[in-house]
């Protein structure tokens, strides 16, 4: 870790309290300019230190800038091989990802943009990723087994870990538009893009690239105007809130998918798709029907008008939700 790593997670393991030059330098074993030029340099990045002539320095309790060493602070014990690292901007968190893994980087490798200039969106999409009000993340993961089929199972389990992170740290309730879009209030607050690599042999997944997108407040001059009515943000109701979103979710998200655990019926409890009639949309055609339900492989199982039902994948299709029958 470099010194300014090394200052910030003493001030993050005393966040609120003061620590004086001299301990830090003391510590540390840097000299008290050192420390100074250090902690200017955190402040430069938006950390929010208080700075006092007799008391030294504070990381102030609602500084919300995003570190490593503040996302490690609520991981639980089973996230322990997650290896963090964060960036002012990245072009994308998952473009970024990939290459780590092409180079060899083990599971677990995740990385933190404050800002995207190119984050990306499913179907070839971007995703808005401004400075200072999300939480853009990708994780790498090399499981071993997942056929290709079955990769849906890490966009499905993402979705109700980032619900359930949303939850736990606000008063907002959310749901999952089927198959990666998590809604609260009536607003799509989060995205998520899994991009996977194949082995041709196994026909099993060699690694993918978990990307997870969320508006965390909105951003300085509001959300751009061919966005405003569709997207929305969480509203946390704690301090040091990115930091604790980021490990919220990957808390969540390790525990169904390094145990195995069941989270299906979680996500069908949070289907905001299941009972509305929906626009079933395949390359150019448009197909109304009623999704009755999302079977335990995810797909969603709709019925059409003639009585036929379906269960479709997310690769092949798209829904555009009606309105409740
Ligand atoms: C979608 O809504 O279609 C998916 C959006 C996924 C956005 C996240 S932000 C972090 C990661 N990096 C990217 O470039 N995209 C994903």
């Amino acid at each position: 870790m470099d010194t300014k790593g090394s200052i910030l997670s003493l001030l993050e393991k005393r966040r609120g309290e003061f620590l004086s030059g001299e301990e830090i330098a003391a510590k540390l074993n840097l000299t008290r300019t050192a420390v100074w030029k250090a902690v200017r340099a955190l402040e430069n990045d938006g950390h929010d230190i208080v700075a006092l002539r007799n008391k030294g320095y504070c990381l102030s309790v609602s500084s919300d800038i995003i570190s490593a060493v503040g996302v490690k602070k609520y991981l639980n014990e089973n996230c322990s091989n997650f290896r963090i690292e964060v960036f002012p901007t990245l072009t994308s968190t998952n473009t970024y990802a990939r290459e780590k893994a092409d180079c060899g980087e083990k599971e677990g490798y995740v990385v933190i943009a404050a800002s995207q200039t190119d984050g990306k969106g499913r179907k070839g999409r971007s995703f808005y990723s401004p400075p200072g009000s999300g939480l853009y993340m990708s994780v790498l993961l090399r499981p071993t087994d997942l056929a290709a089929s079955d990769a849906v199972k890490i966009t499905t389990i993402a979705a109700v870990a980032v619900c359930e992170a949303i939850e736990s740290l606000s008063d907002d309730k959310a749901e999952i538009k089927w198959v990666n879009d998590v809604f609260s209030g009536g607003k799509k607050v989060c995205g998520i893009l899994t991009e996977a690599a194949f082995s041709l042999e196994s026909d099993c997944i060699d690694h993918a690239v978990l990307g997870i997108g969320v508006n965390v407040s909105e951003p300085e001059g509001g959300f751009p105007p061919e966005l405003k009515d569709i997207v929305g943000c969480v509203h946390l109701s704690t301090c040091d809130g990115k930091n604790r979103l980021a490990a919220e979710i990957l808390n969540r998200f390790s525990e169904y998918y390094f145990s195995r655990k069941n989270y299906v019926d979680k996500y069908r409890a949070r289907s905001m798709v299941i009972g509305k009639k929906v626009l079933v949309l395949r390359n150019d055609e448009a197909v109304q029907a009623v999704a009755t339900g999302i079977d335990d492989k995810c797909r969603l199982i709709v019925e059409y008008g003639n009585g036929s039902v379906e269960h479709l994948s997310s690769g092949e299709i798209s829904v555009k939700i009606e309105e409740n029958i």
